[in-house]
């Protein structure tokens, strides 16, 4: 949204993926926060620890404020939100503009303390524990466009008032555009979910309902990628980068998607005891860059043969970044050429996202991909450098 704090796609982890809503607790977040640090996350760029559904008190006091669970946050959210900032973190949290967390709705949580008819009331209360980033969450079955847009402005204008930049994160999709939202909502909030939620599955047939995996997930946001920009990113959903469900070859084809998309990373497996490769994927600096990029572009689908697509990210340097992806089940050659990626010239360095070793090319750029991988090159014009040959950890190798 205009004057938003969100520049770049955010980047951190939120407590929902591995949480939910029976897990989540002062204990895991400030381990969490923790982690960011001792796993180098936050020195990778990672900033906001979100404690999702859940943290409240189903009931808000006499004068109808807010305030944290009394068993499960005893310290209450200001204190967390110290203990975050005091290690260089941000914090976020979660509330929606209804009357019922999606928690409360589904009966996990008891209570009735969304903030339809509090939101001035709420966003003072985020400003006052220092909360940096609100995660909005429709979750009702019900409501128009208009009504969303209406009571999503509501709050964007709530948290302007506070005076304290507040990154604004909505989901108009819970329950309600399953197959994806074509709304731009670039005006109201600073990233929007496009689909339902994300699953630690590969691929739900094609029908892109719930339960969505990464190439559904995929298929609804590719369209929407003229959308993203500095202060307004479309949200394919949290990362299940390390989820039990994805195989690390998975995991690392997501984050690599994710990261040309320039959707916002939140990591949403449980940090504390993440495997070391798991912990290189999150902070991969070659994507992370990619992602982080300020011309903050999205990746277009530049190509799409089926099982095998290819997609392109303009950065600033004029330089472009370029996945090539196959979604089938067995190895495939995944190609493209400069034309297709729009660059023009006759020669080009490669350098492979993953492992920074460099190549020249002076054409076609190919791929032998193996099932499920993304190959990602960051393709500049000038002339070659000297060369390395690339291969992939176990997402194929690049050749000219
Ligand atoms: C919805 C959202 C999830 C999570 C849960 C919490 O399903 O899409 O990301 O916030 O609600 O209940």
């Amino acid at each position: 949204a205009p004057g938003s704090p969100a520049l770049t796609p955010p980047l951190g982890w939120n407590s929902w993926n591995s949480f939910g809503c029976g897990g989540v607790n002062e204990t895991v977040i400030r381990q969490a926060a923790d982690t960011m640090v001792s796993s180098g996350m936050r020195d990778a760029g990672y900033q906001y620890v979100v404690v999702d559904d859940c943290w409240f008190d189903p009931q808000r006091d006499a004068q109808g404020n807010l305030r944290a669970h009394p068993t499960k946050f005893p310290s209450g959210m200001k204190a967390l939100g110290d203990y975050i900032h005091g290690r260089g973190l941000k914090f976020g949290i979660y509330q929606v503009p209804t009357e019922r967390t999606c928690a409360q709705g589904g009966g996990a949580h008891p209570g009735s303390t969304g903030s339809m008819g509090h939101e001035v009331q709420d966003a003072r209360s985020f400003a006052s524990w220092g909360v940096d980033y609100l995660k909005y969450d429709w979750c009702s079955s019900s409501g128009t466009r208009d009504q969303q847009v209406a009571r999503f402005t509501i709050m964007r204008d709530a948290l302007r008032a506070t005076g304290r930049p507040i990154v604004y994160s909505i989901n108009p999709n819970s329950y309600h555009a399953p197959t994806g939202d074509k709304y731009n909502w670039g005006e109201v909030a600073d990233l929007w979910r496009t689909t339902e939620d994300l699953l630690d599955i590969w691929q739900n047939g094609n029908t892109n309902s719930y339960p969505m995996g990464v190439g559904n997930v995929v298929d609804v946001t590719a369209p929407l990628a003229v959308q993203a920009g500095p202060g307004h990113w479309n949200d394919p959903d949290m990362l299940v980068v390390g989820r039990p469900g994805l195989t690390l070859t998975e995991s690392r084809s997501h984050f690599a998607l994710w990261a040309l998309m320039a959707a916002p990373l939140m990591a949403g497996n449980d940090i504390r005891t993440m495997s070391a490769d798991v912990s290189a994927i999150l902070r991969s600096p070659r994507l992370l860059a990619v992602n982080q990029d300020s011309l903050g572009a999205g990746g277009r689908r530049v190509r799409d043969d089926g099982t095998t697509e290819v997609f392109a990210k303009p950065l600033a340097d004029g330089s472009v970044a370029v996945g090539l992806f196959n979604r089938g089940n067995a190895t495939a050659t995944v190609s493209t050429t400069p034309a297709q990626i729009g660059l023009s010239g006759g020669s080009f360095t490669l350098t492979d996202l993953w492992t920074g070793a460099t190549s020249s090319s002076t054409g076609q750029l190919s791929a032998s991909v193996p099932a499920h991988g993304v190959a990602a090159y960051r393709v500049s014009g000038g002339s070659p450098v000297a060369s390395t040959t690339s291969r992939l950890r176990g997402a194929g190798s690049g050749r000219c």
